[in-house]
């Protein structure tokens, strides 16, 4: 086994979580509507209907989670801004809102937790969704005066910025399957998507930049590893590899779109200016990469644009599937590390790894050895890329608290803290007594 002083002193060791997911609080105090109240609201879209409208209500008791997370020994915490918090439907600052986010940066401080902001997790402004959200170019504007704001207000004391998280997520879920808020669909919505999203991604790098002192900032990159079944899917899974891993990656560091193993991203094109490959440029001081599990790609020529298809873990018959249906392989961790390495990349951080297994709470305890397994597995990969001198410099749990996991509601439970949501109690899980030994 390892321990804590393996990864370094300068290794980071936070706990993540984003604002629709847990704050509620959805229409208090001046805050307007964002994509997600909207869409979890309407009928049939959310396992079960829920919404989160009060979620783990966060916004009341971030106190006590910022508390647990120091009794658990972590040094960091990554949260996200509720952009319809912050600004209201003019556009203009919302105190109140504003006001939340200085009593939380202010606890954590005093608890002596390092905030590390996001400034988008997926909940702009439903307004702003009716003039096309992602789809329009005018998102630009709009999400660098988001940008410009919030930095400008918290950059006194936060100093550890993040951009996007994960555009690939919210584009595809959001803008192409219409599994996710807004609820979009098709390709053409997804390309203009993909493509005003690397442009925010870099202007609003470009914009903390010059509001925030000693500024360290970066993008965070949903990572998959993806392998082919068989030799003669290698093509195939090429072809997924670049639709998860690498249109958001590479247009960042300067690299532009990689059309040639995935020709259906040339129509993107037709969404370009003058100098965008530029403009999509920001020179980030670390990425985050964010990882859950790998996926195994068959070639299928029904499937449009990629022609491909993925073997589902269960007719794999693997072991270790999450309550999501994901497969969980440590080793590719280490393998999306080892690639990180091969581009020009300052420094790498895992902003997200977790996994959502059935808890049960019982008198008061959650006994998950098979998370704590997960994370010990997690983190061996880690120290082994670390040790061949990839430069990975943090890691943060997803999640602090169990929470509303999107689509599927509440039931996925990532927390190290289990919510008895009937209450709103929160009890540490046993993986979460392990990080505080861990951490000590
Ligand atoms: C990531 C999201 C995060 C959470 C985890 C489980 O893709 O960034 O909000 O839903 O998955």
């Amino acid at each position: 086994m390892f321990t804590r002083s393996d990864f370094g002193e300068d290794f980071v060791w936070g706990v993540a979580q984003a604002s629709y997911q847990t704050e509620g609080g959805f229409d208090t105090e001046g805050k307007i509507l964002s994509v997600w109240d909207v869409f979890s609201h309407k009928k049939g879209k959310i396992e079960r209907n829920e919404n989160a409208d009060i979620a783990t209500d966060f916004y009341h008791k971030f106190p006590e989670d910022l508390e647990l997370a120091k009794q658990m020994n972590f040094d960091a915490f990554r949260f996200s801004l509720s952009w319809p918090r912050i600004l209201d439907n003019n556009g203009k600052p919302n105190q109140k809102g504003i006001d939340f986010y200085n009593r939380v940066i202010d606890k954590s401080l005093e608890l002596g937790i390092e905030p590390w902001i996001t400034l988008y997790h997926w909940d702009h402004p439903q307004y702003i969704e009716d003039k096309g959200g992602w789809t329009n170019r005018d998102m630009v504007k709009w999400f660098s005066d988001f940008a410009d704001i919030a930095s400008k207000k918290f950059g006194d004391r936060v100093k550890n910025w993040m951009v996007l998280n994960e555009p690939f997520s919210f584009t595809f879920n959001g803008y192409f399957t219409g599994e996710m808020a807004p609820g979009k669909k098709g390709l053409k919505n997804f390309l203009k998507a993909i493509h005003h999203s690397n442009l925010c991604q870099a202007e609003g790098g470009r914009i903390i930049r010059s509001n925030v002192e000693n500024s360290n900032i970066g993008t965070t990159q949903f990572m998959a590893h993806v392998e082919p079944f068989s030799e003669k899917d290698k093509v195939a899974s090429a072809k997924i590899d670049a639709l998860i891993n690498r249109i958001f990656l590479e247009p960042s560091l300067g690299m532009g779109y990689p059309t040639d193993i995935l020709p259906v991203i040339k129509k993107i094109e037709k969404y370009m200016q003058q100098d965008d490959i530029q403009k999509m440029k920001f020179d980030f001081d670390f990425i985050g990469l964010q990882y859950y599990f790998r996926l195994i790609v068959k070639r299928n020529f029904l499937m449009p644009y990629v022609g491909a298809k993925e073997v589902k873990p269960e007719q794999r018959k693997v072991q270790d599937i999450n309550e999501m249906g994901a497969e969980v392989y440590p080793i590719g961790l280490y393998k999306l590390l080892k690639r990180l390495d091969n581009y020009q990349i300052k420094k790498i951080h895992i902003t997200e790894n977790g996994v959502c297994y059935k808890d049960v709470l019982n008198n008061g305890r959650v006994d998950d050895q098979r998370r704590i397994e997960f994370f010990k597995s997690h983190l061996e990969q880690i120290l082994k890329a670390k040790k061949e001198g990839v430069n990975v410099d943090g890691y943060f749990v997803w999640s602090l608290t169990d929470n509303f996991e999107w689509d599927k509601g509440f039931r996925p439970r990532f927390g190290l803290v289990y919510v008895d949501y009937p209450t709103l109690k929160r009890y540490i899980k046993n993986s979460g007594l392990w990080f505080k030994e861990f951490l000590a």
